[in-house]
């Protein structure tokens, strides 16, 4: 007997703008990212600057609107200066955070070609590990200084005479966690960001700055870490980080990985909640909003497929590890995870998938090889091209099933929708989470007028929920047309199977 669900919509019922920046993402110097992920000279697609061009269709096609970089927890021992000037100067560093050798071929210079060809806005994170506000100072004169000082002169000289004017930029990265190069408290870290921001803005005062908040809603400090972060440097910053990644970790914990947004939206909620008491305890008047710049679904267990973590003697250049091969169960949760962020783009005013390429990456590649679509790439580039206008308040009537992990119950439906009074055009965005039984969905249309029709509906599922993409069978998992969605009597009807996450797209007639 198939489930009934009912998803209440009103255009004047609204929580906030579709914001492009939601659908950010994440390259490190980590692994394959970098190397034989989006640079590759010597591949038989790469450019003059030795760029892979199959990634870079594949970057645009995906619909990624920003991208942060260097890391991650690559940036906390990084030398910014080391990845400019002519390549053959640059020096070969043990990089420490991932046990590998950073050869520096790729640097700042470069990031800045490739996200001008890739079409997408910077995001510049600072080393608040092993370095400090001067780095921090120098790194900013070098990007979006006009001529005539060292550092903006320096930039010239290596070919850019014109600031690049990178306005997010990210004070560490993940500074709460002990395995976080130059690890600090909350009070020295909530200084040492406060002090930065103040002096980076002296010399750019329309940057938009994010300070650190925790690694994880797991994490011993989560909550006293945002306060005192927060106590700090409120007035200096403008947005706090949060980062978070699901696994099902065993079979038994299915029905638990499936209602991962619902722990996405309890922790931003959480994060929410922190910095508003900051705000109260404070006085001000300003809203902190969130960068989730880390997010993503992961599957990526130690060795196999996955690939081995460096050790030991070896340092090697761009190993392959935590490349994780995603399912058709994956690319569902993670559509229900870019459901979540929406839901919250009152509060997430940016947010980084990790990462781009091979590490956790929609994309993977094979040097010298094919480029490919893994599973999530679809709900991603599906949801980033059509959603716009306003995000709605989205009121879903759902059965319940066991969440074994949170204890309680999840909703079987998750929808939101976006409504775009320009263009007419209402998108629904829903997942069923149920692992046995069709789901009934009906979406009351009344109070959007009469004249919507169906332009597109799709689904992304496969019979084996752990069906996945590779180089052989790229194609095995696509968004395929959700058959029977339809309008009646001004109610949208449609029927989702098991594990499915489906775009249904209306607009008006004629
Ligand atoms: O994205 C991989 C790593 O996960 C990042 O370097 C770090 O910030 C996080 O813990």
């Amino acid at each position: 007997m198939a489930l009934h669900g009912t998803i209440h919509l009103h255009p004047a019922h609204v929580v906030g703008p579709v914001r492009r920046r939601t659908f950010g993402s994440f390259v490190e110097h980590m692994a394959r990212c970098v190397y034989t992920g989006i640079h590759e000279p010597g591949h038989p697609l790469a450019d003059a600057d030795g760029l892979r061009t199959d990634v870079l269709a594949l970057t645009r096609e995906l619909g990624v609107s920003s991208v942060r970089y260097p890391g991650g927890n690559f940036v906390s021992g990084y030398r910014w200066e080391d990845g400019v000037g002519p390549v053959e100067q640059r020096p070969r560093r043990l990089e420490l955070a991932w046990h590998s050798t950073e050869t520096n071929a790729f640097g700042l210079d470069e990031f800045m070609t490739w996200a001008d060809k890739a079409q997408v806005e910077p995001m510049y994170a600072v080393n608040l590990g092993t370095r400090g506000t001067q780095e921090a100072l120098d790194v900013l004169e070098y990007t979006n200084a006009p001529t005539g000082t060292a550092w903006a002169d320096a930039r010239a000289a290596n070919g850019h005479e014109e600031p690049y004017g990178i306005r997010m930029w990210c004070l560490g990265n993940e500074m709460d966690g002990p395995w976080q190069i130059g690890h600090k408290t909350a009070e020295e870290y909530g200084r040492l960001a406060a002090e930065t921001a103040r002096a980076m803005r002296r010399m750019d005062p329309d940057l938009e700055l994010v300070a650190c908040g925790s690694s994880f809603p797991s994490m011993p400090t989560f909550g006293a870490w945002e306060q005192a972060v927060l106590a700090a440097g409120y007035e200096a910053i403008d947005m706090i980080s949060a980062h978070i990644y699901f696994r099902e970790d065993h079979a038994a914990n299915q029905a638990s990985y499936l209602a991962a947004g619902e722990e996405l939206d309890d922790y931003l909620d959480a994060v929410v909640a922190a910095c508003d008491h900051a705000r109260t305890l404070g006085k001000h008047s300003k809203r902190i909003m969130i960068s989730v710049d880390e997010w993503n679904v992961t599957n990526a267990s130690r060795g196999g497929d996955a690939g081995e973590d460096p050790s030991g003697e070896d340092w090697p250049e761009a190993p392959a590890f935590a490349e994780s091969t995603y399912t058709a169960q994956d690319a569902v949760v993670v559509g229900n995870l870019l459901i979540s962020l929406l839901r919250h783009t009152d509060r997430v005013a940016s947010a980084s998938q990790a990462q781009l390429v091979n590490v956790l990456g929609p994309i993977r590649t094979v040097p010298g090889g094919p480029a490919w679509r893994q599973t999530i790439f679809h709900p991603f580039a599906l949801t980033s091209r059509h959603v716009s206008g306003q995000v709605l308040t989205t009121v879903s009537e759902s059965p319940q099933r066991a969440n074994p992990r949170r204890g309680g119950t999840s909703p079987v439906l998750d929808a939101v929708a976006t409504w775009d009074e320009g263009t007419g055009s209402l998108v629904v965005l829903a997942v069923s989470r149920s692992r046995g039984q069709d789901l009934e969905v009906a979406v009351p249309l009344g109070a959007f007028g009469e004249d919507f029709a169906v332009q597109e509906a799709v689904v992304l599922h496969d019979e084996d929920p752990y069906a996945v993409n590779t180089a052989d069978d790229p194609d095995r998992v696509l968004p395929r047309p959700l058959a029977g969605a339809r309008i009646e009597e001004g109610t949208l009807r449609a029927t989702l199977p098991p594990i499915r996450w489906a775009m249904i797209r209306l607009g008006r007639q004629g």
